[in-house]
């Protein structure tokens, strides 16, 4: 059977087409199979995708890690996640059919000698399967151990298509992708020695949720909002992605990240680009990462200077969420006592283009805050010319745009409307739209439609690594300034609240205040 090497990609095929497009059988080798991502999102994503049909009839996935499973060990400890994960969604008889794909292979990385038995491990599945040579690598390790994993790959022969084995070899990156700009470029650098750029899927989890990819569909599918959408109509724009979980078992980890390099570099600078951006002129994977690189780019640098006005950093301090007291982020597991980590930011930064010109953009994420909530709010400017300002009701309030990305994923519009009575009162109402009631169902979950574009070789919503640098110049300020001095711009806000209030003062200082989500 001949079997192209790079099959169309979901932007390449027909409009219409692209939900149901069934990706080439292909092998998953996951790195970091017996991790916390893996057990929580990937395999039940994966699970997901094979119960709707998504799935080529031999895909399978093969994990690697140290931990000694079996074939029957690493299935029984992901399905008993998998029914923990997905609660009463979970079907037995389904999971009995998606446990045939699942394969297991112990293995270290930093281990050389280890890779040509999982390279044989990995011709005879293909065999096994008819898979026809496609393999995607899902690099599921600590950040450190991309480089390695990569060059083990490359070095044991299954990086490149052979007469043996033809088909596609992609890899897929977690996040955080480096820890600086530096650290980034050199491993953009391993990583495009074996992997060049059309084959590498950087991760970020939040471009693949449907709330997100609605950003686009919501501003350029719709004649209305466009015109409004600049800085005549828009005083300002506020992202926020709060959490209310602490850093669980990932205390190690995150504390030698922190909630800038965790957030504020992928995630909120990509809802950032996906708010401000231009519309692409088509679909295509480089079309739309060439306007976000565009207004990435636009983005006014921070001068060593300038950092401490425009950023603000917290740690969570022992507190109550939802009525439970949780203790201090330094009281986690895995946490030193003394760690000058934050586990909250605020930025402010401004776009420097015609659109933008004046308007800040207001970024904040946390853990261990009063809700969990990710929104886009969008405030715009007052009326310009304010006939109801003097009836009895108090000052009115500008129309605010709000975009739900979780948990109550929808779109609400607030709007001024006269209650009812004698005399001209304003009040603020609200128009709402619901993608639960609105679909009739809850979204699917990102991680699956991410791993499904990277089997489709769509790599539309992939950071790509120019635009990941950028990112990393935009917070390499911030990074410098508390490389010299850790404990700088370091407030604390108890567990529950919403975040220190010395991140209120970036807005007050210009009339503005964080909204109450
Ligand atoms: N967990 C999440 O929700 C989440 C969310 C977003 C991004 N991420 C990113 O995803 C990646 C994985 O995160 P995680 O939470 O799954 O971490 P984790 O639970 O610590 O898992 C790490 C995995 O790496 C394996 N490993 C470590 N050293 C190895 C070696 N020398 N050779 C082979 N395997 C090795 C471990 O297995 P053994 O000990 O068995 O070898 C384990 O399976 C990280 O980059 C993280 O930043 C995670």
């Amino acid at each position: 059977m001949a079997v192209p090497t790079e099959p169309a990609t979901r932007a390449e095929l027909p409009a219409g087409a692209g939900a149901v497009v069934l990706p080439e059988p292909c092998l998953l080798v996951i790195f970091g199979a017996s991790g916390d991502l893996t057990r929580r999102k990937l395999v039940p994503s994966l699970f997901t995708l094979h119960r709707e049909n998504l799935l080529a009839g031999g895909f399978a996935v093969l994990g690697v890690s140290r931990t000694p499973y079996d074939d029957s060990t690493f299935r029984s400890m992901l399905e008993e996640v998998a029914r923990r994960e997905l609660g009463p969604a979970f079907d037995p008889a389904s999971w009995t059919e998606f446990a045939d794909r699942l394969f297991y292979h112990p293995g270290d990385i930093l281990d050389s000698d280890g890779f040509p038995s999982l390279r044989d491990r990995v011709r005879s599945l293909c065999e096994e399967r008819r898979i026809p040579g496609n393999l995607l690598f899902y690099l599921s390790l600590a950040p450190k151990h991309y480089a390695p994993a990569v060059r083990g790959i490359a070095a044991s022969g299954l990086s490149a298509p052979g007469e043996a084995m033809p088909g596609f070899r992609r890899v897929v990156i977690e996040k955080p992708f480096g820890n600086d700009l530096a650290d980034a470029r050199a491993l953009s650098g391993d990583v495009s020695a074996v992997f060049p750029e059309e084959r590498v899927f950087r991760i970020d989890h939040y471009l693949g949720k449907e709330t997100v990819q609605n950003l686009l569909v919501f501003r350029f599918a719709n004649g209305i909002f466009e015109p409004l959408w600049n800085r005549n109509y828009i005083d300002h724009v506020q992202i926020t992605m709060a959490e209310d979980i602490g850093v669980g078992t990932r205390g190690e980890s995150y504390d030698g990240a922190g909630a800038a390099r965790d957030m504020l570099q992928n995630h909120l600078l990509q809802l950032l680009a996906l708010v401000g951006m231009e519309p692409p002129i088509s679909l295509s994977a480089d079309d739309v990462r060439d306007e976000k690189l565009k207004l990435l780019r636009s983005v006014e640098p921070v001068s060593p200077e300038g950092a401490g006005e425009a950023c603000v950093r917290g740690q969570y301090t022992a507190g109550k969420i939802r009525g439970e007291a949780v203790p201090s982020y330094r009281e986690e597991k895995n946490v030193p006592p003394g760690s000058l980590t934050e586990t909250y930011v605020a930025a402010r930064f401004t776009i420097d283009n015609w659109r933008w010109a004046g308007v800040p953009f207001y970024l904040r994420s946390g853990k261990r805050l009063g809700s969990r909530v990710s929104e886009v709010a969008i405030q715009f400017r007052p009326a310009p010319y304010r006939l109801f300002e003097e009836t009895a009701c108090g000052p009115m309030e500008s129309n605010l745009l709000v975009l739900n990305l979780q948990p109550d994923e929808g779109i609400y519009l607030r709007f001024g409307a006269k209650s009812p009575g004698p005399a001209i009162c304003v009040r603020p109402v609200q128009l709402r739209f619901s993608y639960e009631q609105a679909f009739g169902s809850k979204s699917p979950p990102a991680y699956g439609r991410l791993l499904l574009d990277a089997m489709l070789g769509d790599a539309t919503l992939f950071p790509r690594e120019d635009i990941v640098e950028v990112s990393w110049t935009l917070l390499d300020p911030f990074l410098a300034r508390w490389r010299e001095n850790p404990g700088r711009d370091l407030y604390f806000y108890p567990a529950g609240s919403f975040g220190p209030r010395e991140a209120d003062t970036l807005l007050s200082k210009e009339g503005r205040a964080w909204r109450a989500p």
